[in-house]
């Protein structure tokens, strides 16, 4: 087997490489893939920190993923939808604070009332912004028409996470039903690359009866279907769901924190010039889970602007942080974190994947 030296001067990982660089236990060679994705990083995207105003519209999902808090099932959650004026309220703070981009996120529904209220909502974002705003959506799945109505009112990313790359783990995630197609998940990413959106997909990390050699996949099958943005955040137990056991036998958070970072720096070094998130569920297991997350390599931050009280409801996970407070001096501190390894957050810009911009051009 080669080192971890010899590995990341090659051109291109094997998925018996990336298992080795996420499995490694000598710190040295931790170490050099966090330095190799943060320069790779500095090469292909920049120092810059683009930022996305994250606007939860609401809680109702017709869905049941089997380790998500707010899935249909769980009768516990208040389930809210933001109304018209709360979310241009929303909207107009993002632009104060000077977020060039936004990201509306609902859980999913299908029925024409919301998806003509997003297209709606888009449309008067745009307009309010005078454009300024980028619109990521991140509403699930959905028909290709619908796609295509978002996209036309403006909206022009999309996130939709594929989970796992493995269809075998995702029936042990989701139920296995005409709702929960994994074949269905794979055929909407390719309808919003072919509508026109930049598009972001993820996995989660460290979740039941996953294991390294799945997370190797996940990586390739980034790069297979040449996506533009990633999200990846750590498994957190939600204990009104069905997959929660607090028998399983589960990486401990530190594990599942450090997989996290690693899988962001390998997929850095990998897809080298796509937006990364530092997803939010990092700042449950550790108090700069995110920053952590910026320094090895990923390049967006989406603080959450969700009114308070409504946050808190769209508890995905346990212990899932909202925000009370100024979002500016959180801002700065995370400015002030990120700025001894010289990166900095960028204010009043879209901050497109390069990615995109490449695939677009070569196409
Ligand atoms: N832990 C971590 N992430 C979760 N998500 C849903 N439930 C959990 C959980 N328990 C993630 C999924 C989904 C995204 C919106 O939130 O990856 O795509
Ligand atoms: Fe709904 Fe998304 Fe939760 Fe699944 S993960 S239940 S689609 S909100």
């Amino acid at each position: 087997m080669k080192t971890a030296e010899q590995i990341l001067m090659k051109e291109s990982l094997e998925k018996d490489e990336i298992i080795y660089l996420l499995s490694t236990q000598d710190k040295a060679e931790r170490n050099l893939l966090l330095e190799t994705a943060g320069r790779i990083r500095k090469e292909y995207v920049g120092r810059n920190v683009y930022l996305r105003g994250l606007i939860e519209l609401s809680n109702i999902c017709r869905k049941n993923c089997l380790y998500c808090g707010i899935r249909k099932d769980n009768k516990k959650v208040e389930r809210y939808t933001l109304d018209d004026r709360q979310v241009i309220d929303t909207v107009r703070q993002a632009l104060d604070s000077g977020f060039g981009s936004i990201v509306l996120q609902s859980g999913e529904r299908t029925d024409k009332n919301f998806t003509s209220r997003v297209a709606r909502l888009v449309r008067q974002i745009k307009e309010i912004s005078g454009g300024k705003l980028g619109i990521t959506l991140s509403c699930g799945e959905q028909a290709p028409e619908t796609y295509r109505e978002w996209f036309e009112a403006g909206a022009h990313r999309y996130l939709l996470r594929v989970e796992t790359s493995s269809e075998e783990l995702y029936y042990k995630w989701h139920p296995n039903d005409r709702v929960h197609e994994y074949s269905n998940r794979l055929i909407s990413l390719e309808a919003l690359k072919k509508t026109g959106y930049q598009v972001g997909t993820g996995v989660m990390i460290g979740a039941p009866y996953q294991g390294i050699e799945t997370l190797a996949e996940d990586l390739l099958l980034f790069k297979e279907l040449d996506i533009d943005m990633i999200g990846m955040g750590p498994y957190i137990p939600h204990e009104d769901t069905p997959v929660f056991d607090p028998e399983e036998d589960l990486p401990s958070p530190a594990e599942r924190l450090e997989l996290t970072l690693r899988m962001i720096a390998l997929l850095r070094i990998i897809m080298k010039d796509v937006n990364i998130a530092a997803a939010t569920a990092l700042d449950v297991l550790a108090p700069s889970g995110r920053v952590m997350a910026l320094l090895a390599g990923a390049n967006v931050f989406m603080p959450n602007l969700t009114p308070g009280e409504n946050a808190k409801k769209y508890a995905l996970y346990r212990d899932k942080p909202y925000f009370e407070g100024l979002v500016s001096s959180a801002m700065e501190k995370v400015d002030e974190k990120i700025e001894p390894a010289g990166l900095k957050i960028v204010y009043d810009k879209w901050g497109d994947s390069p990615h995109f911009t490449r695939r677009v051009v070569i196409n």
